[in-house]
């Protein structure tokens, strides 16, 4: 492990152990997520005492391929027409079994890059050895010849890292990575969640990075103003789930983010930059979802002539 890795790491550990949550505007008590989890169970009670609970299940199993181009004037020519398989959000856990259901869905697609934006598991801390095997069976069905790329979300753990590069995830922990393609590149950045665990290491790795097309990975859409200040053109996210459990019309309950609230799913612009919120392929707390499907997503990178 390199030294600002181990740096990294050691930051982690601490915020992960304690009761506050670092957000760009301070820290901020995790306690609301015991009481969310409460309600949640009266919640549960109710849909199951309605029978909506079973309608949620399914509704939740079935998960959608959603495809995104996006145009560019800056994106290198050898990169034009690019696919990004872009997942997020599989809390892998919460709905046993569903690992299939993705390996199914993907096993059709073309892309040539995988990116995953963070969330493997369900619970946001204990022991995550029981989703390694459901993990594994995902990445070997991923078929991306320029590679794989990872970063970790607030249901994650810094200990998990050295798991996913051992199923061939090239984990990005606030750094970046130049993808070349004959005598061009283009610039993958990977940041921290900042949503329970932004350090200033997240906004120098946006800031240190200089190339022609860049693409910031952030669990959350919360880090937009500083990719854009960067001249990034592409950000990729996820973390709201596109609300899980909506009213009709898609209109979220809850989203789980105050900064970049508006970018709560689907494609989005700021300034330059251009942005995709996934409604993630899994789902958090309760295995339901209602009036927001769950999805994986194929963007394809054009570049306009
Ligand atoms: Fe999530």
């Amino acid at each position: 492990m390199n030294e600002r890795r181990i740096i990294w790491a050691t930051m982690r550990a601490v915020i992960e152990t304690d009761r506050f949550k670092r957000k760009k505007s301070g820290k901020k008590s995790k306690s609301h997520w015991n009481l969310f989890q409460s309600l949640l169970n009266y919640f549960v009670l109710l849909l199951k005492l309605s029978g909506l609970y079973r309608r949620g299940l399914r509704n939740a199993k079935n998960i959608r391929i959603n495809k995104a181009v996006f145009e560019f004037n800056s994106l290198p020519l050898s990169f034009n027409g690019l696919k990004i398989l872009h997942l997020s959000d599989l809390h892998i856990d919460t709905l046993p079994g569903i690992e299939d259901l993705i390996i199914e869905k993907i096993r059709p697609l073309e892309y040539d890059l995988c990116l995953i934006t963070g969330d493997y598991r369900k619970d946001t801390q204990g022991p995550s050895h029981h989703i390694y095997p459901a993990i594994e069976k995902i990445i070997r069905n991923i078929r991306a010849q320029e590679g794989i790329y990872g970063i970790l979300g607030n249901h994650d753990s810094y200990l998990m890292v050295k798991h996913l590069e051992r199923m061939g995830v090239h984990m990005l922990i606030n750094e970046s990575i130049e993808l070349p393609r004959k005598d061009e590149k283009i610039i993958i950045t990977g940041t921290d969640d900042p949503y329970y665990y932004f350090t200033d290491m997240a906004i120098e790795a946006l800031e240190e990075t200089e190339g022609p097309f860049k693409i910031a990975m952030v669990h959350t859409s919360e880090l937009f103003d500083i990719a854009a200040k960067n001249h990034y053109d592409l950000y990729l996210c996820g973390h709201t789930h596109g609300g899980q459990i909506c009213l009709p019309g898609g209109f979220p309950l809850i989203t789980h983010q105050f900064e970049g609230k508006q970018f709560f799913r689907g494609k989005w612009k700021f300034n330059e930059l251009q942005g995709y919120t996934s409604s993630g392929c899994g789902v958090s707390a309760i295995p339901i979802r209602f009036n927001c499907p769950g999805e994986i997503t194929l963007i394809e990178l054009i570049r306009n002539i």
